[in-house]
C-alpha cells in the first residue's frame, strides 16, 4: 500500500533549515501540473523557495511539450520555484544538476545502477525512471519540476518506463523520498547560485554512462549523427560528427537517443 503524502510527516526528516522553507510548501490531491501552478505564482510569499506537490497531475507536463503520465498517489510530481536572475542559458547547466541531486538520492536510498542521459533524463537499464522540467515563471522566477516513478499501477506500466518499486523490490516510502529529494535540491539550487555547474560536474560524469556511444541528436524534423563526447563546463552537449567537426548542443529543444492553461486545483490538503 503506498503512503499518501504528509506535510508533517515529510518535516520529520528535514533539517531545520530546510523545514523553514516547507512553510511556503503546499501539497494537492489533483492539479493540472504542479510546475504550472508555480509558474503562474502560485504560493510564492515571498521566501527564497516554493514548494508543491501532488499526489496526481491531469496535465503534467514533460519536456519538448509531452505529457507526463500522473496517476494519483503512487510517484512523486514536485515543482520547486526559485528566485533565478541568470539566463536561459544557465538554465541548461541547473537542470544537469538536478539531475545529479536525483542519481544521488536514488542511490543513497539504495537504488543500484541509476544513470544520466543529457540533458537531465534518470534512466535504470536504458528506461527512464524520473525526469526534470525547468521552465522560467514571472518576476525572474524559475521553477524546478521533477517527476519521479515510485510505483506505477499496472495498467500504465510500459516497458520504456520503470519505477523504484521494481528496481528495489519493495514499496518506496514516498513521504521519505520527498523529504530527501527536497533537502538535497535545495542545498544543490543554493550551491548552484553561488557556484554554476562546476561542483556537480564529477557527479554528472560519474553517472554519465553514455560517452563515445554513438548516438542520434533530434531536434525537430533535424537529426544529427554522431559519436557523444560528454558535456562542457556550461552543461552544453558535446558531439563530433562523422566528419570530424565538435558540435556543442544546448539543452532546450533537443533530445538524445542511443543510435542502435489555469491550472485545475481540487482538494487542497494541507496549506502552510
Ligand atoms: C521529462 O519530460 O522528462 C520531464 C518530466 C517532468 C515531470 C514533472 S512532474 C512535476 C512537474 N509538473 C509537471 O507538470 N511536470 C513536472
Amino acid at each position: 500500500m503506498n503512503e499518501l503524502l504528509n506535510l508533517t510527516k515529510i518535516k520529520t526528516y528535514l533539517s531545520s533549515d530546510c523545514r523553514h522553507y516547507l512553510e511556503n510548501a503546499i501539497i494537492f490531491d489533483e492539479i493540472a501540473s504542479t510546475n504550472l501552478f508555480l509558474t503562474e505564482g502560485g504560493v510564492h510569499q515571498g521566501k527564497q523557495y516554493s514548494i508543491c506537490l501532488a499526489e496526481s497531475q491531469t496535465q503534467g507536463r514533460g519536456r519538448l511539450n509531452k505529457s507526463w503520465v500522473s496517476p494519483f498517489g503512487c510517484n512523486l510530481y514536485l515543482s520547486v520555484l526559485q528566485h533565478f536572475p541568470g539566463t536561459p542559458a544557465q538554465l541548461s547547466g541547473l537542470s544537469l544538476a538536478i539531475a545529479t541531486v536525483l542519481a544521488e538520492v536514488l542511490t543513497q536510498y539504495g537504488a543500484q545502477g541509476i544513470q544520466l542521459k543529457w540533458p537531465n533524463d534518470v534512466l535504470w537499464q536504458n528506461r527512464k525512471l524520473a525526469g526534470i522540467l525547468i521552465e522560467l515563471g514571472r518576476h525572474q522566477n524559475a521553477v524546478i519540476g521533477i517527476g519521479l516513478n515510485l510505483a506505477m499501477p499496472d495498467e500504465l506500466k510500459q516497458d520504456s518506463i520503470v519505477d523504484l518499486a521494481e528496481i528495489m523490490k519493495k514499496t518506496p516510502e514516498r513521504n521519505k523520498l520527498a523529504a530527501q529529494l527536497i533537502e538535497n535540491l535545495l542545498k544543490a539550487l543554493e550551491q548552484f547560485k553561488q557556484k554554476g555547474l562546476q561542483p556537480f560536474l564529477s557527479l554528472w560524469k560519474h553517472y554519465d554512462k553514455w560517452v563515445d556511444q554513438p548516438v542520434q541528436v533530434l531536434m525537430g524534423a533535424e537529426t544529427v549523427e554522431g559519436q557523444y563526447l560528454g558535456v562542457d563546463e556550461k552543461g552544453c552537449m558535446i558531439l563530433q560528427t562523422h566528419d570530424g567537426v565538435k558540435r556543442q548542443f544546448f539543452s532546450g529543444e533537443v533530445s538524445l537517443r542511443l543510435r542502435v492553461i489555469s491550472p485545475i486545483v481540487k482538494n487542497t490538503r494541507e496549506y502552510f
